[in-house]
């Protein structure tokens, strides 16, 4: 949901933001901007609609020279994306220009009193309403930057991450941060402003994250002063990151989408090394074990989470309930914040979030602790915010993922659920030692698995030819394939825009079943798991009404081969883990349909990959 980015430093500031935007481009790409100021006493904006590459083409023959400077690229919450709600926005006079991330929800009212002092508006966006308002106060208080955005942000209601740039002061930088995520790079003799580490990383892997309600003044030449609103001084430990810039490249991949959907074994082995001892005896997660007596004494688990990571948190249901024997409910955080939720303080939360920024996750998050439940993060952004509010927590380990669409953090966070019921029924006694044995044995070999169905990649793609210009798709599953059905239609929808939508298999005579003809294409999983039997007869009942069926199947079968139209066959193993296979042809099928469709399948129309805005 919008990246921002700023510089200060020796170097010229302009190639530098243009690079941390196409980074941060994941965030948000309807339009981008950029403000640099000289020693010319000038502050210049230059703002084009669309991608990051047309601001460059808007910007190729202009006069951009400056060592500071602050940038945006915008997924656009209030106006249209056009060049005049591009960011940076100047205030009245000019001499201000800001750029932001997140909502100001009281922008109507502050934006009416400012009509009615006077101010004029040049673009229909709540972040024209900040900048305008930092400006009045400064001059009506007679006061610094610094203490007008502090006064200026004590009126906002909402969220915000925001860089200002002054007219004629070429030697600083103003951020702030609540509810957005905002770090600094500390290089040498030089400062860098981000949503995210991504943009800093190739300069130095020193960055401070600030905190909710915290203001940084970034001056040349020296450390950053950070303060609170309310101006209090803080002071921050300088973190090491450990991310290199190869993971921020598509490394011959042609997307970061197939490269990602490619990395998942190694992802996967990642994920799991050192939390499983050799000899697979043991699942260690230290996030659990320290905390061993809230896990054996929950009454129950509420996870919570949005879009792909909630469908992760589906499969976690059937994970804990079978092996853990903990009731638990799956919340999409949105609703779960504002429906007045009962929570017990011995329950435990799980927020399962990629990004660790998600502002619904983030808000439901809050309200949990607020209630004296223990919360457990799955993350995959270290440091990121959720993870940086929860009592304990594991991270994903799967590097950064750029493609829009999730893929590597999902399996990832597949893998971490796995290990926490293992984990968990170990200590609870809830399935034998050996049980457990077995199943972190064949945990261990789902890289290998997956490795092994990534050679089916022509044949997924051969077959995405044939359903291309399908308008409807519809996926099946049971059990612990029925989450992978919703997972499979999202990722059809979200990257192709093919209308598909995911159904428990049985469920499909209560309603769906009335779509199907020969032009709807419905994608069964098949495998030859718990709910075989069930599924062939679904499969049956399709065909019967003249459906065409792709059928992700076990190695070997005959029984679904002989009634499906098409198969991809994929490795046998537990039920449990099933999600961890059935899901990885559905990643490279939707794939391969939004390719042929010419889609760009690594920033879909209307689609962010950090959704901070609720
Ligand atoms: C967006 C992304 C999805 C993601 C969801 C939740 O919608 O496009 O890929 O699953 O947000 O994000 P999170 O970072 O909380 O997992």
């Amino acid at each position: 949901m919008c990246g921002i980015v700023g510089y200060i430093g020796e170097q010229d500031a302009y190639p530098i933001l243009i690079k941390g935007l196409h980074r941060l481009e994941y965030r948000g790409y309807d339009s981008a901007g950029i403000a640099v100021a000289n020693s010319g006493d000038e502050l210049k904006i230059y703002k084009a609609k669309g991608r990051v590459d047309d601001l460059e083409e808007f910007c190729r023959s202009k006069d951009i020279s400056g060592n500071i400077g602050i940038a945006h690229t915008r997924w656009a919450t209030h106006g249209e994306p056009s060049n005049a709600n591009a960011h940076p926005h100047y205030s009245e006079s000019e001499n201000l220009a800001l750029i932001h991330n997140g909502i100001i929800e009281n922008y109507a009212v502050l934006k009416q009193q400012l009509i009615n002092k006077g101010f004029h508006f040049r673009s229909n966006t709540d972040t024209e309403v900040l900048v305008q308002l930092i400006e009045y106060i400064k001059d009506l208080n007679k006061v610094d930057l610094c203490t007008a955005i502090q006064l200026a942000l004590s009126e906002i209601v909402g969220a915000y991450a925001i860089a200002v740039l002054e007219k004629g002061v070429t030697d600083r930088i103003i951020v702030a941060r609540k509810s957005s995520p905002l770090v600094l790079g500390i290089g040498d003799n030089e400062y860098f402003i981000a949503s995210d580490a991504s943009p800093i990383v190739e300069y130095t892997n020193k960055v401070i994250y600030l905190e909710d309600e915290e203001i940084a003044i970034v001056s040349r030449n020296e450390p950053p002063r950070i303060l609170t609103i309310k101006n209090v001084e803080k002071s921050h430990e300088i973190i090491e990151l450990e991310m290199n810039i190869s993971q921020l490249e598509k490394g011959g991949y042609p997307h970061f989408m197939l490269k990602e959907i490619f990395e998942q074994p190694q992802t996967l082995r990642d994920c799991m090394r050192g939390r499983i001892d050799i000899s697979c005896q043991h699942v260690v997660l230290s996030g659990i074990i320290d905390h061993k007596e809230r896990f054996l004494d929950a009454r129950r688990i509420i996870i919570l989470a949005c879009g792909t990571s909630w469908h992760a948190g589906l499969v976690g249901k059937y994970l804990f309930e079978s092996f853990c024997r903990i009731p638990v409910e799956v919340e999409y955080s949105s609703e779960f914040r504002y429906r007045n939720p009962v929570i017990y303080p011995d329950d435990i939360i799980i927020a399962i979030s990629q990004s660790g920024e998600t502002a619904d996750t983030l808000a439901a998050v809050e309200l949990a602790r607020k209630s004296g439940a223990f919360v457990y993060g799955i993350c995959n952004v270290v440091g990121s915010s959720i993870a940086r509010n929860t009592d304990s927590g594991s991270y994903t380990h799967v590097g950064p993922e750029i493609g829009v669409a999730s893929t590597k953090a999902f399996t990832a966070q597949l893998v971490v659920l796995s290990m926490m019921a293992l984990c968990i029924a170990r200590e609870k006694k809830t399935i034998p030692d050996e049980r457990i044995k077995a199943l972190l044995k064949e945990l261990n070999r789902i890289p290998d698995k997956i490795e092994k169905i990534l050679q089916s990649n022509e044949l997924i793609s051969d077959l995405s030819k044939i359903f291309t210009y399908a308008h409807n798709f519809i996926y099946l599953g049971r059990g612990f394939n029925y989450p992978i059905a919703l997972e499979g239609a999202l990722k059809l929808k979200e990257i192709s825009y093919i209308h598909a939508e995911g159904y428990p298999a049985a469920e499909m005579k209560h309603g769906p079943i009335a779509l199907i003809d020969t032009e709807m294409p419905v994608v069964a999983i098949a495998t030859d798991n718990g709910m075989y039997e069930k599924v062939i007869s679904n499969i049956q009942e399709i065909k019967a009404r003249n459906g065409r069926v792709i059928a992700v199947v076990s190695e070997n079968d005959t029984v679904v081969k002989s009634i499906a139209d098409y198969v991809i066959e994929i490795p046998a193993t537990e039920d449990c883990f099933d999600p961890l296979l059935t899901t990885i042809p559905l990643q490279l099928l939707s794939y391969h349909i939004a390719v042929n469709k010419r889609r760009d399948v690594d920033m879909p129309r209307n689609l962010a990959k950090s959704v901070t805005v609720e």
